[in-house]
């Protein structure tokens, strides 16, 4: 049983809190087994960077071995956010994550296992066969002209195709940038815009449970608007027709057939683009994220190698879509980097019954699971006779990710997933950081349900009050980086003054990060959610913005305001605020064409679960939507609304809390 210890009582923490030390026995095998290790190693990582990352480049396999790790003057203008890592350094991603395990005895280990919703689709390519996939499609990529430094879009579910697609990307110095299949044709559309891809690659179709997705249909739509776009890839799975344009449309396996299985990796500068992923801000529009080679890849094996403590034999399962950096930096780069078998499965997690993640579990024997909350919190409902129908005696670590994890769904996750004896590992990033910044090392660190405990190699956290002093232990602020990582993301694509904008002016000379946190009197963190207007739906992140501007869009509305209330099982639920514009009575079929409205520009995971229609919205003087004040009305945390003196008309809140129109 674990032990028990009594906190100093502060308001911040729970007064009693149950703590879970590392098993000696245990740790013996982690690369990392005692905790002064961890500590030397971490300190070093700060106190000598240089020496502590050229090493660990080793890890990678170079065409040139980097003379250089960091690049950045500290107290120049331009700060932490103009760096570079390994600049001289030539190598290629795909070669490490492919070519580099066809020599050292692993081109036989299985490299990724798919398994779809029907319980018969299962789908295992070794390295030696992924590398030859992925061979085929980059010579297709040439064939179309599409050479280094092109945009290739992926939009698919989990699939081996999105993988080698991304993975064909690298090889030839392309930059891929994947869009989740939730999203909608517009939103698709934005996103092929912005940075002006030359191909689609998607599929006819998905399942989601009994649904089927047209994902062809979407991005048929989408191309009407995106002239940028020559080809378009079709992976097809169903046997029904698909509409396909004779002059851009091909079927992927039929086309990648005709190709050889040879196709040399591109030598790439460690600082070219890699890929950009769009993530959603405080601002209306996405913005795409830009990460660059070697730093990225670096930080995702080395971080997956410690934080998962990631030995040879491991059967790794992360559930995260390749649509999210959690997809990109643990589902591909991570651990294909580290040879490491990487699982997929392509469905709803609780089909056909919410025993279906623990059966995958047991059949494929996984000993490392990784996935988010929102599943944990949605599993846990359906009670424990699931996970105790299924031999789970396999599993090692289990993986938490995308939100906070509350201490309820931690300590079922640790009984009855994990059985008592695995190690819970709650590690908080962002798409931003491009890997895991803190998280409790397996072997080491004593684990606390709902903190995510220590800072990874080369990470520096600060945690600010608003003024920009630093907090003292226990309270919680803004948290901040000091100086640069080897992940962080390199600017956003083709919006610099919006990149330095958003991380680095709030407090000069640090990376923001969005969230709030505070450390313990122990030194172990703990993330609070964001503290700007973006959200985090069953581990979708949302900007408010964003929804907003697709509610005002309809003829109807003249303003917005959407917050995010508690959820039990998504952590977050949206609730709009909405004004209709003058003589509009607002009606259901009002409300419904709005839930249609937001469906069709974002995608059906941005669809508020309630509309409350207003007629007018709580401003300051100066007309400022008063965003706290309506998350506390949503809530419906009436008595505690705070200061309501710098409202134009004190009485909306009388009507908003009433819910008269
Ligand atoms: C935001 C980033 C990191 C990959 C998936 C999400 C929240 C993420 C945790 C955690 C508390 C977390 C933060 C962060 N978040 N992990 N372990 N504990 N909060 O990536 O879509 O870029 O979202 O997710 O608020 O800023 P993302």
């Amino acid at each position: 049983m674990p032990a028990r210890i009594i906190e100093n009582s502060n308001k911040n923490i729970q007064s009693e809190k149950l703590i879970f030390p590392p098993e000696k026995e245990k740790s013996m095998q982690s690369h990392i087994n005692v905790e002064s290790k961890y500590t030397d190693m971490y300190e070093r990582s700060l106190r000598e960077p240089e020496k502590f990352w050229i090493e660990s480049a080793a890890e990678l396999s170079w065409f040139k071995f980097p003379k250089k790790a960091l690049k950045y003057s500290p107290n120049s203008e331009l700060g932490i956010f103009q760096h570079t890592w390994f600049e001289d350094g030539i190598l290629n991603v795909s070669f490490n994550c492919l070519d580099r395990h066809l020599v050292n005895g692993k081109e036989n280990k299985p490299a990724i296992i798919f398994q779809g919703q029907n319980e018969k689709e299962v789908k295992s390519y070794t390295f030696k066969e992924l590398h030859e996939e992925v061979c085929r499609l980059s010579n297709l990529f040439k064939s179309y002209g599409i050479n280094k430094g092109d945009r290739i879009c992926i939009y698919l579910p989990v699939c081996i195709e999105a993988v080698c697609a991304m993975l064909a990307s690298s090889r030839i110095g392309a930059i891929h940038s994947v869009v989740f299949g939730g999203f909608s044709a517009e939103a698709l559309a934005y996103r092929i815009n912005h940075c002006q891809c030359k191909i689609v690659i998607t599929s006819d179709v998905t399942v989601r449970g009994k649904k089927k997705i047209f994902l062809k249909k979407e991005t048929d739509i989408a191309l009407q608007e995106c002239p940028s776009v020559e080809h378009v890839l079709v992976v097809k799975k169903d046997p029904d027709l698909c509409e396909m344009n004779p002059h851009r449309d091909r079927f992927y396996h039929e086309e990648i057939a005709k190709m050889s299985p040879d196709c040399s990796p591109e030598p790439l500068q460690a600082e070219d683009p890699l890929f950009i992923l769009y993530t959603s801000g405080s601002t209306g529009k996405p913005k795409g994220v830009v990460h660059s080679q070697a730093g990225y890849l670096l930080h995702a094996s080395l971080s997956h190698k410690y934080i998962f403590d990631i030995r040879e034999d491991d059967r790794y399962w992360c559930t995260a879509d390749p649509g999210w950096i959690t997809g990109h930096s643990y589902v591909v780069y991570g651990p294909l980097a580290n040879g490491c078998t990487t699982y997929i499965y392509d469905g709803l997690p609780d089909f056909p019954d919410p025993g279906r993640c623990w059966k995958i579990i047991k059949e494929n024997k996984i000993t490392v699971f990784y996935t988010a909350p929102t599943l944990i919190r949605s599993l846990m409902r359906e009670g424990e006779s699931w996970p105790q129908s299924y031999d789970l005696s396999s599993l090692r670590i289990l993986g938490s990710v995308g939100e906070p994890i509350n201490p309820n769904a931690w300590m079922w996750y640790y009984q009855f997933i994990g059985n008592n004896h695995c190690r819970v590992i709650d590690t908080w990033w962002q798409t931003e950081t491009g890997g895991i910044m803190i998280a409790p090392f397996p072997g080491c660190h004593t684990l606390k349900p709902g903190s995510a405990s220590r800072p990874f190699f080369g990470v520096e956290p600060i945690i600010l009050r608003d003024d920009g002093s630093e907090c003292a232990p226990n309270e919680s602020g803004n948290l901040c980086m000091k100086r640069p990582w080897p992940g962080m993301m390199r600017t956003i694509w083709n919006d610099r003054d919006k990149f330095i904008e958003t991380y680095f002016t709030q407090f000069p000379g640090l990376y923001f990060t969005g969230d709030g946190a505070f450390i313990d009197s122990d030194g172990d963190y703990w993330l609070s959610g964001r503290v700007d207007d973006v959200v985090n739906i069953a581990g979708h992140r949302l900007g408010t913005a964003e929804i907003e501007s697709a509610l005002v869009n309809h003829p109807s509305v003249a303003e917005a305001a959407v917050v995010s209330v508690d959820d039990s099982i998504k952590g977050e639920a949206l609730y709009a605020f909405v004004t209709p514009i003058r003589d509009c009575i607002p009606d259901e079929t009002l409300r419904n064409e709005l839930f249609t409205e937001v469906r069709k520009i974002i995608g059906a995971i941005a669809v508020p679960q309630t509309i409350q229609f207003t007629s007018a919205l709580p401003k300051t003087r100066s007309g400022k939507i008063m965003r706290r004040l309506l998350k506390k009305i949503a809530s419906k945390k009436y008595e505690d609304l705070g200061d309501v003196s710098t409202l134009a008309d004190p009485l909306i809140i009388k009507n908003l809390i009433k819910g008269i129109f």
